[in-house]
C-alpha cells in the first residue's frame, strides 16, 4: 500500500492534506505515513511466518526517534553499522538480543561497546577484524558473538554504488577464506559463532540473485556442519528494491518483487539447515512511506533551459546528485496548468545541486509546493549542513493527525 493520493487534486498523505502540513511547519519538510510504515514491516514479517525469522530493521536508511521506537514496538530487530547507530537502537528500545552490527571497519571501541551491549551478532568483515574482535573480547573477559560476512561474488545487476556482493567490493569474506576463519573461530574461548551473514547490495529487483545467495549459504552451512560448526541464523542482509515511479496508492505495489515472492525464493531452501532467519530491510520499510516538502523559490530561464529553484537542495537529499537517481516530483495542488520541462535545483553552490533534470511537471510558480515522492530511506539520514543550511523539520502522519518527530535545526541567522 502507498499511502499517498490525489483528492480533489490535493495531494493527501493518509487522510492528511499535505499544503496542511507544508503550511503549518514550513519547509523543506520530510513527511512520513506511520500507518505506511508499520503495514510494511508487517507485510515483510507475515510474509516470512512459515519459519522462525527475525526481521532488523535497517537504521541507516531512516533513524528517526520516534520511527526506530515504532518499530521496535512492533518487535522488529534492528541493523546497525556503527557505535552511533547501536546507540540509537538501544535508545529506541531495541532489546540487545535483536541487534546485529556490520561494518567494515568497525574501530576498537565499537566492537567493545557491541559486545559490553550483549547484542545478538557482530557481523564480522575480515579475518584481521576477527582476530581484533577475538582479542578484545579476551581483554573483557567476555564472549564475542560472531557472524561472518560472506561475499558470495553474486552481481545484483544495480547501481555500481549500490552494489556490495562482488569480489571487487570492499565487503564481507570470500568462501573459501571465511572457511578458515570459521574454523579458527571456533578455537577461540572468546569467540561464539552464532551466524553467516551476507548483504549482496540494495535496490534489488528479482528474487533470482536471493535464491543464488541462499543456495550459497546452505551449502556452506552444510559443509561446515560436518567440520562440527553450528549456525543458529542465516541473514540474508536487506536489499528489497522500491520502485520509484510507483508513488500513489493506484498504482500498487511499490516493490519491484513481493516479499512473499523472495519468501517462497529462499525459505524452502534454508528451512532443512534449521536455522533462523535474519532479513535486514530498510529502503523497502521507510522509503515509498516517506516524502520531501518544499517550496518553489524562483522560476528562471537560461539558453534552452528552464529551471524550478526551490527550497529543498542536495543537502536535504543528496540521492539525485549522488547516484542520478530519480525522484518522482507531484505538486500539492494539481490539475489545470500547462506541462513543461524543468530542472528542478536547489540554492547549492554546484551544478550537481539538482532534484530533478529535464522533468515534465505541470506549470509551477513562486510559493507553490511540491513533494519530491519516495523519500523516506536515505533522505535525511544522508542530510548535512552543507552551505550552513539547517536539516528539514519531520513530521509523522496519522490519519488525520500530524506531529513534529524531529525539530528543524535552528537557522543560523
Ligand atoms: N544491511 C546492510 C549490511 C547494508 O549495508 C544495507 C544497506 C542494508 C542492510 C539495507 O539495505 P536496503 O534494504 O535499504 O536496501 N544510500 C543508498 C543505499 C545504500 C545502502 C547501504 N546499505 C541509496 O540511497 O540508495
Amino acid at each position: 500500500m502507498i499511502p499517498y493520493s490525489y483528492r480533489d487534486n490535493r495531494l493527501f498523505c493518509e487522510e492528511t492534506d499535505l499544503a496542511e502540513v507544508a503550511r503549518q511547519y514550513g519547509t523543506p519538510a520530510y513527511v512520513y505515513s506511520k500507518a505506511g510504515i508499520t503495514g510494511n514491516y508487517a507485510r515483510i514479517d507475515a510474509a516470512f511466518a512459515a519459519a522462525p525469522h527475525l526481521v532488523c530493521y535497517a537504521l541507516k536508511a531512516n533513524a528517526n526517534p520516534a520511527l526506530l521506537k515504532m518499530m521496535a514496538e512492533l518487535g522488529a530487530g534492528a541493523d546497525v553499522v556503527s557505535g552511533g547507530e547501536l546507540a540509537q537502537a538501544l535508545a529506541a528500545g531495541f532489546p540487545a538480543q535483536r541487534i546485529v552490527f556490520a561494518s567494515v571497519g568497525k574501530t576498537d571501541a565499537e566492537i567493545r561497546f557491541a559486545i559490553r551491549s550483549g547484542i545478538l551478532a557482530l557481523n564480522v568483515e575480515s579475518r584481521e577484524e576477527l582476530e581484533v574482535t577475538a582479542r578484545l573480547a579476551a581483554e573483557m573477559g567476555m564472549t564475542a558473538p560472531i557472524a561472518l560476512r560472506i561475499n558470495p561474488d553474486i552481481d545484483i545487476e544495480g547501481h555500481p554504488y549500490l552494489t556490495t556482493g562482488k569480489s571487487a567490493n570492499k565487503f564481507g569474506i570470500a568462501l573459501e577464506e571465511a572457511r578458515a576463519a570459521y574454523l579458527w573461530a571456533a578455537e577461540q574461548n572468546s569467540l561464539k559463532i552464532v551466524g553467516v551473514h551476507c548483504h549482496i547490495g540494495s535496490m534489488i529487483k528479482k528474487s533470482d540473485p536471493y535464491h543464488r545467495m541462499a543456495e550459497t549459504l546452505a551449502a556452506f552451512v552444510a559443509d561446515l556442519g560436518k567440520a562440527g560448526i553450528r549456525f543458529e541464523h542465516v541473514d540474508l542482509g536487506g536489499g528489497l528494491g522500491v520502485d520509484y515511479t510507483k508513488v500513489l496508492g493506484e498504482q500498487g505495489s511499490p516493490w519491484f518483487m513481493e516479499p512473499e515472492e523472495m519468501a517462497a525464493q529462499v525459505i524452502p531452501v534454508l528451512q532443512p539447515l534449521g536455522c533462523e532467519i535474519l532479513l535486514e530491510p530498510g529502503r523497502s520499510i521507510v522509503g515509498p512511506n516517506g516524502v520531501l516538502l518544499s517550496q518553489v523559490l524562483y522560476r528562471k530561464e537560461t539558453k534552452g533551459k528552464k529551471f524550478l529553484v526551490v527550497d529543498a537542495a542536495m543537502s536535504d537529499l543528496i540521492r539525485p546528485s549522488l547516484y542520478g537517481a530519480y525522484h518522482a516530483i507531484l505538486p500539492l495542488q494539481a490539475g489545470g496548468a500547462e506541462l513543461e520541462t524543468v530542472d528542478v535545483v536547489g540554492a547549492i553552490c554546484e551544478s550537481g545541486d539538482f532534484l530533478a533534470k529535464d522533468r515534465e511537471l505541470e506549470r509551477l510558480q513562486r510559493g507553490d509546493w511540491l513533494a519530491v515522492m519516495t523519500a523516506g530511506a536515505y533522505g535525511y539520514t544522508l542530510t548535512s549542513n552543507y552551505n550552513a543550511r539547517p536539516r528539514p523539520v519531520e513530521v509523522l502522519i496519522d490519519g488525520a493527525t500530524h506531529s513534529v518527530i524531529r525539530d528543524r535545526e535552528p537557522s543560523l541567522f
